[in-house]
């Protein structure tokens, strides 16, 4: 088997961006990052789950529609889904494949997350297990409900098929944030930035699985630290400023289409600059 490729490279490049006729899944898609996502992949086309955990389900069921109504209707559906349970992850996938999907998966983004900024020494063990249990262990159990359908589909198919697997992962599984204290969180995310990677080489015959490393974005996460560090990281920035979550949704896309039919096991780092210096 190859990676399949590219149906039609030659075509206009927009084209190669099109997810029309795809079917996509985003844990956290509810809010934050995880809504940007979904309205990017709605954008360009796709039928999107997104699922929640925390959220109310009447308001996630109105995030969904607000997305499909921005987007000529095109199905967009609430899930109640917790990551750290692989039982449920499994049913989930397989209950939107079935109803957006008729069956059919093509783009999954593992996005949901939790961040925490404990000081190490006094990290509980209970809080540092669900640190992983959400942040790598969720994003697992997703990628691999995930790989499960590819797998089936390439082989029903009868020639080769590619999904896209995308990992929000984040700056902080290359360089070590300060002022805060966020061991564990930085730990997550290098090892969903490895798994991604090995899970690349391993699946390559009916996935690209690639990872999205964002910087500062305004989100409820960044809450999780006290507003007055705000200043001391911006001048951290090359580029003077937080990001909006809405602008790391063409990157998403990019992953998720064609554009990027020869990208697999590639961590692209999106910080205004601030892994530089
Ligand atoms: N904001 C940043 O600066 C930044 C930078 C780098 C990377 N990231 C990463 O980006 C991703 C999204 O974060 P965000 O900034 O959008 O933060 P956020 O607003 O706090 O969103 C976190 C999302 O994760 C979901 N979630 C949390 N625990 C879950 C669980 N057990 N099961 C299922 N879903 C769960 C939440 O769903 P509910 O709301 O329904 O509970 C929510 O949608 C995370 O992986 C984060 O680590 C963020």
């Amino acid at each position: 088997m190859v990676l399949a490729p590219h149906p039609n490279p030659d075509a206009p490049v927009l084209s190669h961006f099109s997810l029309a006729g795809k079917t996509a899944f985003v844990t956290g898609g509810c809010r934050g990052i995880g809504l940007e996502i979904a309205r990017g992949l709605s954008e360009a086309g796709a039928k999107v789950a997104v699922t929640y955990s925390s959220t109310a389900p009447e308001a996630a069921d109105q995030i969904a529609q607000n997305i499909s109504l921005a987007n000529e209707g095109r199905l967009v559906k609430a899930y109640k889904c917790d990551v750290r349970s692989p039982a449920d992850v499994e049913a989930v996938i397989q209950t939107a494949t079935q109803e957006l999907g008729n069956g059919r998966l093509d783009i999954v983004v593992a996005n949901a997350g939790i961040a925490d900024g404990t000081p190490a020494i006094d990290y509980a063990a209970d809080k540092f297990r669900d640190m992983f249990d959400v942040n790598v262990n969720g994003a697992f159990w997703t990628a691999q409900a995930a790989a499960r359908v590819f797998e089936r589909q390439m082989k029903e198919d009868g020639k080769p098929f590619r999904g896209s697997i995308i990992f929000t992962a984040s700056v902080s599984a290359t360089l070590v944030n300060i002022p805060q204290k966020q061991a564990p969180y930085n730990a997550s995310k290098a090892a969903l930035v490895h798994l991604g990677k090995s899970l690349a080489v391993e699946w390559v015959d009916f996935a690209r699985v690639n990872c999205i490393s964002p910087g500062f974005i305004e989100t409820e996460m960044l809450d999780t630290h006290p507003r007055e560090w705000r200043a001391q990281w911006t001048e951290m920035i090359p580029g003077r400023r937080f990001c909006f979550a809405s602008e790391l949704k063409g990157a998403y896309v990019f992953l998720a289409s064609d554009a990027s039919s020869y990208m697999t096991g590639s961590d692209i780092i999106i910080d205004g600059g601030y892994c530089l210096p």
